[in-house]
């Protein structure tokens, strides 16, 4: 039988910048040889319904964050299976919503770079069912999921639910357990949950031999996975962009001797906003 481990909600690239260490030391510590990804791997905050934060990136940026960061889990974990979450696809249903057939889409490992990495909705591993949790809520979500589906089941998507719960009668035992999440809860992605009380469980799942198990991380002040003790390798996401909007600003050489157009009217200067502007005008339209 295998040994899981479930990686929680991720939603790169703002994932907790001690989240990946945790995963790996759980990992080693409880012998497993199975990789869960519960969902949400990304966030694609960009490309939603829903109206964007005003201090977030814009999608070409987002995707090359999320890139970055999925690379750095690839490299620890290059074989797992991944529950497509409702952020993992909202590519799908923005196309969708505007009449493109799938087709003309990528598929997710293209898309991510993650050449063995299995995405699908739902698996079955040991009789226990991983799935996102898509539509699920309430206290205890995994254990509705369980009880709709008369099964074990495992699931993310609900940030600050964590934990198991069980239903044994004379004939079956089964449990729902709810992963909780890895995500950077002062990213202005969540910005939404700023004024809620309660907060994402930081934390992973781990399923030995059928038997689930529940790992908390321990982030606080002066614990383990403090944030402090990690800032260094995970640059935040607004300095990602400075950098970039610094390297984009940087001053072209002055040429004040040739003229500023060529012969067909087009910008001889190759300063990013020229360079631009020559793209789009020398487009035929
Ligand atoms: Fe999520």
């Amino acid at each position: 039988m295998a040994k899981v481990l479930i990686v929680g909600d991720l939603h790169e690239p703002v994932s907790h910048p001690a989240y990946l260490q945790f995963c790996q030391d759980i990992y080693s510590q409880w012998n497993c040889d199975t990789i869960v990804f519960i969902g949400d791997v990304v966030d694609l905050h960009a490309i939603s319904f829903h109206a964007a934060h005003p201090e977030c990136p814009g999608p070409a940026d987002e995707h090359q964050f999320a890139l970055e960061q999925i690379q750095k889990w690839n490299d620890v974990f290059p074989k797992a299976r991944v529950c497509i979450g409702n952020h993992d696809e909202r590519i799908i249903r923005l196309a969708q919503s505007v009449n493109i057939p799938s087709k003309f889409l990528r598929d997710y490992p293209e898309v991510w770079n993650t050449p063995k990495w299995v995405w699908d909705y739902e698996f079955l591993v040991d009789d226990v069912c991983y799935y996102h949790g898509t539509g699920m809520n309430g206290i205890h979500p995994a254990f509705n999921a369980m009880r709709q589906r008369l099964m074990s089941v495992v699931i993310g998507h609900c940030h600050s639910s964590a934990g198991i719960k069980w239903l044994v009668n004379p004939h079956k035992r089964i449990f729902g357990m709810d992963v909780g999440t890895g995500i950077d809860v002062r990213a202005f992605q969540f910005a939404y949950g700023r004024h809620q009380v309660k907060k994402p469980v930081i934390s992973c799942g781990i399923v030995l031999d059928g038997i689930p198990y529940h790992e908390m991380m321990p982030a606080g002040e002066g614990e383990l996975y403090a944030r402090k003790n990690f800032e260094k390798g995970h640059p935040s996401i607004m300095s990602l962009v400075e950098k970039r909007n610094k390297a984009m600003r940087t001053p072209v050489k002055s040429r004040s001797s040739q003229p500023l157009r060529d012969s067909r009217g087009r910008f001889r200067r190759k300063g990013w906003v020229q360079s631009a502007i020559e793209n789009v005008f020398a487009k035929p339209i």
